[in-house]
């Protein structure tokens, strides 16, 4: 690995003058690390895709830290939309809306919409402060590697393709460990969920409820691809070959491969014996903010299967399931 010991920074002043200087930085959030542009550069806008070998119809989240600058931003804001800014924000969720002319299509990737986060961790939050502009930002990995949640794993993908990360010297590692939770919000009767989260489907549906909205709360499965251009595409492997398991189901003899297992429930010991590492976790949180890390970990260590058990279809067990899906997908 390379001395990256000169990009990887705790002054927040340099890394937003690197921002203003149309560079592409990468910056912790409480999710994943971000792959941050400011929006008003194309130019910078497009080094973000060109550095992730992104594909060109997968538009960018834009980050802010104050309420106002979604309204410069996005038009029609909703009713529904606004209980969600005003209960939600700052915090791991995305709201995808109707985004107003002057918005870059490079942004958006020519979409009528445009995905808006406001991130609850410190640094980002003053990052975008002191840029005075809002952040575009991606998960600051290669397209289809696992998200980043430490600095390193943002120094694995890039080495030096960037002039710096800019981390909380407290608390390296995201907090959430996934990537925020994505709804489109353009109706104000019916969201639909694009991506799975942190914030939940029932965290959303209690705030609803709450202020009396009369608002449905989709996950639309097959709407996801088109309209969320992000879901198309290979997403979170490790190198490894991903194999889930349902700790319910019969478990089967099981590997002849160097194996990992990634687990919740109680399991036999003639079950794990198997494998060569082992990691138990107490629940979705934890499971949530370590798997995308141990992917890596079991990578550096030529790991050839993680055997992951597939969490509950409820809360985070949602946003779980998708990524084990997705890293276990071959497309
Ligand atoms: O937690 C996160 O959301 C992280 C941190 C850095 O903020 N960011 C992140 O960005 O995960 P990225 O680029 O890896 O994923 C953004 C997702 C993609 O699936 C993209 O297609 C979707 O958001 N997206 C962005 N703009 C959209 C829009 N206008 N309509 C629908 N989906 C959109
Ligand atoms: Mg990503």
């Amino acid at each position: 690995m390379a001395d990256f010991s000169q990009q990887v920074l705790k002054n927040i002043d340099k890394a937003a003058e690197y921002l203003k200087n149309n560079e592409v930085i990468a910056f912790q959030t409480e999710t994943v690390y971000g792959l941050g542009a400011i929006i008003n550069s194309d130019e910078a806008l497009l080094k973000i895709y060109s550095l992730k070998n992104r594909a060109q119809d997968n538009p960018l989240i834009t980050h802010v830290c104050l309420k106002e600058q979604i309204y410069k931003i996005a038009k029609n804001i909703n009713k529904t939309a606004e209980v969600l800014i005003h209960e939600f924000f700052p915090g791991p969720l995305t709201l995808v809306l109707e985004k107003q002319k002057h918005v870059s299509n490079i942004l958006t990737a020519g979409l009528d919409t445009i995905a808006m986060r406001m991130p609850s961790n410190k640094i980002a939050q003053k990052l975008i402060e002191k840029t005075g502009i809002p952040v575009a930002a991606a998960s600051a990995n290669k397209s289809g590697r696992p998200s980043p949640t430490h600095w390193k794993h943002v120094v694995e993908d890039f080495q030096d393709e960037i002039p710096c990360i800019l981390y909380d010297h407290e608390n390296q590692f995201c907090d959430f460990g996934l990537e925020s939770t994505v709804v489109l919000c353009t109706d104000e009767k019916k969201l639909i969920i694009l991506r799975s989260g942190s914030t939940t489907k029932e965290d959303i549906e209690k705030i609803l409820e709450k202020y009396k909205l009369n608002t449905e709360v989709n996950l639309n499965k097959d709407l996801e691809k088109t309209l969320c251009p992000g879901m198309k595409y290979r997403h979170y492997s490790p190198k490894a070959k991903v194999i889930l398991f349902n700790p319910l189901a019969f478990l089967t003899a099981g590997t002849k491969n160097k194996a990992a297992v990634l687990y919740l429930s109680e399991l036999q010991e003639s079950f794990l014996e198997k494998f060569e590492l082992k990691y138990k976790f107490t629940n979705n949180s934890e499971y949530a903010k370590n798997l995308y890390k141990l992917f890596r970990e079991c990578d550096q260590k030529k790991i050839e299967e993680i055997h992951c058990e597939i969490p509950s279809i409820s809360g985070l067990g949602l946003a779980l399931r998708d990524r084990l899906f997705k890293a276990k997908s071959q497309c």
